[in-house]
């Protein structure tokens, strides 16, 4: 295979919780003392709203853990006005520069991990595990997007001369990137955007999630320290709409980086495509209705591990999450059975304690989109196979139980339901083409798919038609590593390139010829 890229491979460490003192000392910096944080627009214009938003946990609504003060249109303008000044000097000083300050990054945010965790349980309502991962995901970025712009754009490549002239061609900024990421990984997708954009050259406008501003801002602020100049990084916590009417129009715009759902990204790609003015790319990756197709040959001890992995961590909050199980008919019965088991030993309920495996969703109105579909999907018939129990868990919070539904035919599931439900369906071996890979191709997204078989020749089958991003067999399907899982889909999932592989800082860069008659 090919190992080109190997070199630049550097993962971070974790917690060792098998060390009571590590332990100890990160449950203990979840109890916060002081001052709470507050977000605000790295460049401020418009007057701070004198009442800022309050941000609160997920987990326990009474709980006030921060504040946000959304950026006015002025605000935007202005970022994208002085982003567009300070881009050049930027882009000049070169990817050694660039890389250096991203690896000073990724030591802060080391640094820094008991409150970056703090805030990823507190705002975002991420278990322990979850957070911790999520730390070592925004770190691995860094350092592997420093190494990648080391690489590639530190020196030009010098290309063969025929005619007697110097020709090279060299990698640089596109102009001042708009990042847009969502709250599910308001650390880790939030940095990889900033970072990759700012390491192959741009200046960068980031605008967080509306739900997850503070520990973006925490981000934000560590760069800045690292020596990202603050008119190359300007953060705006903004509502999405009036940071895309900005935003979209500026003429400064270089391209757009967006993580969330399809149906923006498709908005976001309309309005760019009716801007007057230099074409702008888009880089997106969305969602995914995402399949796992388990034979009668697997190992059902194994795969039930793995569904229930792949469906309830994060609360099933994940674009990775698996969301539609295809099970041979043979073995159905008892793979449910398991799944049900396994169901009956999750605990639910508070994300800051170690034995969590499922916390919160991320607000009251995603429990109450999840419970309306649902309701709506079992009164028209589709049977409810196992509902969690929620009686432990604290009724301030925006808790939604896993569940688990059985549909009769896949193409019943239209949506992806951004949530811990599962739906199974069963299919037989010889409509494994026409039943289980034509559904998932005709449903047209692409980002993750799992299978679970002990027979080469069926997932090499599968593999030779799935168009997906991310295809994982004999294991869970969630939690791609930097560098080592490049992560991203096709179709409706996404434009590409993936994150954390070796061919994204590209798309964030233009590329230029120069050739020296000598
Ligand atoms: N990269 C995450 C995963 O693989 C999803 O965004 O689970």
């Amino acid at each position: 295979p090919n190992n080109l890229y190997g070199a630049s491979r550097e993962n971070s460490s974790g917690v060792d919780w098998g060390n009571p003192q590590q332990l100890a000392e990160q449950i203990a910096s979840l109890q916060k003392s002081g001052e709470l944080p507050h977000a605000a627009p790295s460049t401020l214009v418009g007057k701070i709203e004198s009442t800022p938003h309050e941000v609160r946990n997920p987990a326990n609504l009474s709980e006030l853990v921060g504040y946000v003060s959304a950026a006015s249109k002025e605000d935007i303008a202005l970022a994208f006005d002085k982003a567009g000044q300070a881009r050049k000097a930027w882009d000049d000083a070169g990817a050694t520069h660039r890389a250096a300050c991203l690896v000073g990054a990724a030591d802060k945010l080391r640094a820094h991990r008991a409150e970056l965790v703090r805030l990823l349980v507190k705002e975002a309502g991420k278990t322990l595990p979850d957070a911790i991962a999520e730390v070592r995901e925004a770190e691995d970025f860094c350092r592997y997007y420093a190494a990648q712009a080391r690489e590639h754009f530190a020196e030009p490549t010098v290309l063969p001369g025929p005619t007697g002239e110097d020709n090279k061609l060299s990698l640089r900024g596109r102009g001042v990137f708009a990042c847009i990421s969502p709250w599910n990984f308001p650390l880790a997708i939030f940095l990889g955007q900033v970072t990759a954009a700012l390491v192959a050259g741009n200046s960068v406008v980031a605008k967080p999630a509306e739900s997850t501003p503070l520990v973006a801002a925490l981000a934000v602020r560590l760069l800045h320290e690292a020596g990202v100049p603050r008119d190359v990084l300007h953060f705006v916590p903004a509502a999405g709409k009036m940071f895309g009417e900005v935003a979209l129009k500026h003429p400064a715009l270089g391209g757009v980086c967006f993580t969330g759902s399809t149906s923006t990204a498709q908005f976001i790609n309309r309005a760019l495509a009716a801007r007057d003015g230099a074409i702008v790319p888009l880089i997106a990756e969305t969602g995914g209705i995402n399949a796992m197709i388990v034979d009668s040959s697997a190992l059902l001890e194994q795969v039930a591990d793995d569904v229930l992995t792949s469906a309830f961590t994060s609360a099933g909050q994940r674009c990775s999450a698996l969301r539609l199980l295809f099970v041979q008919d043979d073995v159905a019965d008892r793979l449910i059975e398991l799944i049900a088991g396994g169901m009956n030993e999750l605990h639910i309920g508070d994300p800051s304690l170690p034995s969590t495996d499922v916390g919160p969703v991320i607000n009251q109105s995603a429990a109450s989109k999840l419970e309306d579909y649902s309701k709506k999907v079992t009164q028209k018939g589709v049977k409810m196979l196992k509902q969690c129990d929620l009686n432990q868990v604290r009724t301030e919070g925006s808790y939604f139980a896993p569940r688990m539904l059985e549909l009769n035919n896949a193409r019943e599931l239209t949506s992806e339901e951004f949530g811990p439900i599962l739906h199974v369906v069963r299919f037989k071996r010889e409509n494994l083409q026409s039943d289980v890979l034509a559904a998932i191709r005709e449903a047209g997204y692409g980002l993750t798919l799992g299978v679970h078989t002990r027979i080469e020749s069926v997932w090499q089958e599968i593999v030779a038609e799935a168009a997906v991003g991310n295809i994982y067999i004999n294991r869970n399907m969630i939690g791609a590593v930097v560098g080592v899982q490049p992560f991203g889909g096709e179709g409706l999932s996404g434009t590409g390139p993936k994150a954390g592989g070796p061919h994204y800082l590209f798309r964030f860069a233009t590329e230029r010829t120069l050739t020296v008659n000598t």
